[in-house]
């Protein structure tokens, strides 16, 4: 048994054998840009966009093209490991491979907050887009239904009830989830485009004036001020989701071609449509206008004496957000299956139907997404998410290095530009973003940690495949 510094290290000859086992291959590089845009475009630029001018003021656009530069870095990275070792799990799978398996624990365990709560912060935001939608019809149903304890309510239910339809999709099978994914895919783009073209004719230079009333690095957080950097760290949950299709390399039928064009492709795709979409709000709208408003492009349109227009973005916003819940949720199940599979979660999650789908682990997801997103926060489940995703990143971006010296010559299909570099802007822009979150999202982070460290040392650590030399076990 390979052992490094933090724990033993599963050989990447043994990740890449896995590969195929169980999972039927059965995705190519269409579905996964549409996986991949199908994750990335949803809440982020079209709720958050608020959240973050109230952070940063016109300065959003450069938020928005900060955390872009970085989960660009972020997304080389992952082309490079994800075609190196082409098997579920990515972060948590990378990170065995390279660094250790108390590392990869930690990995796997902040990535659970990275899919699970991606979903249920979309799935309240969806909520909130068609509660309006449902009141500005002139329809009123029981406020306890429609939110959480911290709105007034009791249960968010349409939240919970997205999620458990999500959840149906994925367990009827990939192939039939992605088609009706590219779909999905289709609208919301053209309604960014949409809102684009009629915004940008109203751009007024007088509202980028002060550009950073905040100022960049500034804080202070709840007693407000903040900054660029704080807005930053929120909007970044407009990037991720690219690494979702990573998750899905065991399901490609040509791994190496297929996931760099989807994690690259469906990159540079979203960076470019988030940027145009933000210079053309706060280019329009004065950003207190937009801060804070949970349909800021919504408002910046009728605001601008479009409401129809209006209507039929938020109608798009509610058709396809649904799409970011059933490529992040798809990339949780896969997670959860390989850490299964290594024996660090109960065997039981790495159980697949006849259909070539891990349908309990699927179960046990929406599970807790649905939890969540009945009786929290869209900001705070936001803020949380960012924080296990940052750490993700990190990871990711010290095993591109660390792998580049320790096995140089190891056949890679898709090589990152200036390794060194790309990392070394990965891990430091990550880290900067982390710490420009709130603070009481950094101590949240801490006890999830803690709790997970906690059942690795006193369930999985024993369990575990590759510390018991069995690391390849067909499913
Ligand atoms: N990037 C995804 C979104 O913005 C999680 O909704």
């Amino acid at each position: 048994m390979a052992s490094g510094l933090f724990g033993p290290i599963k050989p990447i000859e043994v990740s890449r054998e896995e590969a195929g086992h169980g999972l039927r291959a059965t995705l190519s590089w269409p579905h996964l840009v549409a996986l991949g845009v199908g994750a990335i475009v949803g809440t982020g630029i079209y709720t958050l966009t608020g959240v973050g001018a109230e952070r940063a003021g016109p300065a959003v656009i450069l938020a928005f093209a900060i955390a872009g530069a970085v989960c660009a870095c972020a997304a080389l990275a992952y082309a490079e490991l994800a075609t190196l070792i082409p098997t579920s799990g990515s972060a948590y799978t990378y990170t065995y491979s390279v660094l250790g398996e108390t590392l990869a624990w930690i990995v796997g365990w902040s990535l659970i907050l990275e899919y699970s709560l991606a979903c249920s912060g979309v799935a309240v935001g969806w909520s909130g887009y068609l509660v309006g939608l449902i009141e500005s019809a002139g329809v009123h149903l029981p406020p306890w239904m429609l939110a959480g304890p911290h709105a007034g309510g009791i249960i968010n239910l349409p939240a919970v009830l997205v999620s458990v339809g999500i959840a149906a999709m994925l367990m009827a099978g990939t192939r039939e989830s992605a088609t009706v994914n590219i779909l999905l895919v289709v609208i919301k783009l053209a309604a960014l485009a949409v809102f684009v073209v009629v915004v940008m004719p109203s751009f007024n230079p007088a509202n980028l004036d002060p550009f950073m009333p905040y100022g960049f690095g500034s804080h202070f957080q709840d007693g407000e001020k903040r900054g660029v950097m704080a807005a930053a760290a929120i909007v970044f949950f407009a990037f991720y989701g690219f690494d979702a299709v990573a998750t899905s390399a065991e399901e490609t039928r040509n791994p190496k071609r297929d996931l760099t064009i989807g994690i690259v492709g469906s990159m540079a795709l979203s960076t470019t449509i988030y940027i145009l979409v933000a210079i053309a709000a706060v280019g329009a709208v004065s950003y207190t206008t937009l801060g804070g408003s949970p349909e800021p492009l919504a408002l910046a349109l009728r605001t601008l004496g479009h409401p129809v227009v209006s209507w039929v973005v938020a109608s798009a916003a509610i058709v396809a957000l649904p799409s970011v819940i059933l490529v992040m949720m798809y990339g949780q199940s896969r997670i959860f299956f390989v850490m299964a599979r290594d024996g660090l979660l109960p065997r039981r999650l790495s159980t697949v139907s006849k259909r070539g789908t891990p349908m309990f682990v699927t179960g046990i997801t929406c599970l807790f997404v649905s939890l969540i997103a009945a009786f929290f926060d869209v900001g705070e489940i936001a803020a949380l998410a960012n924080a296990g995703t940052l750490l993700a990143f990190i990871a990711v971006g010290v095993c591109l290095m660390v792998l580049r010296k320790r096995a140089p010559d190891l056949p890679r299909v898709f090589r990152c530009p200036a390794p060194y570099l790309v990392g070394s802007l990965a891990v430091l822009g990550c880290i900067y973003l982390l710490v420009s979150l709130p603070s009481s999202t950094l101590i949240r982070f801490l006890i999830w940690n803690a709790i997970g460290l906690a059942v690795y040392f006193l369930y999985s650590r024993a369990r575990s495949m590759v510390r018991m030399d069995r690391p390849v076990v067909g499913i």
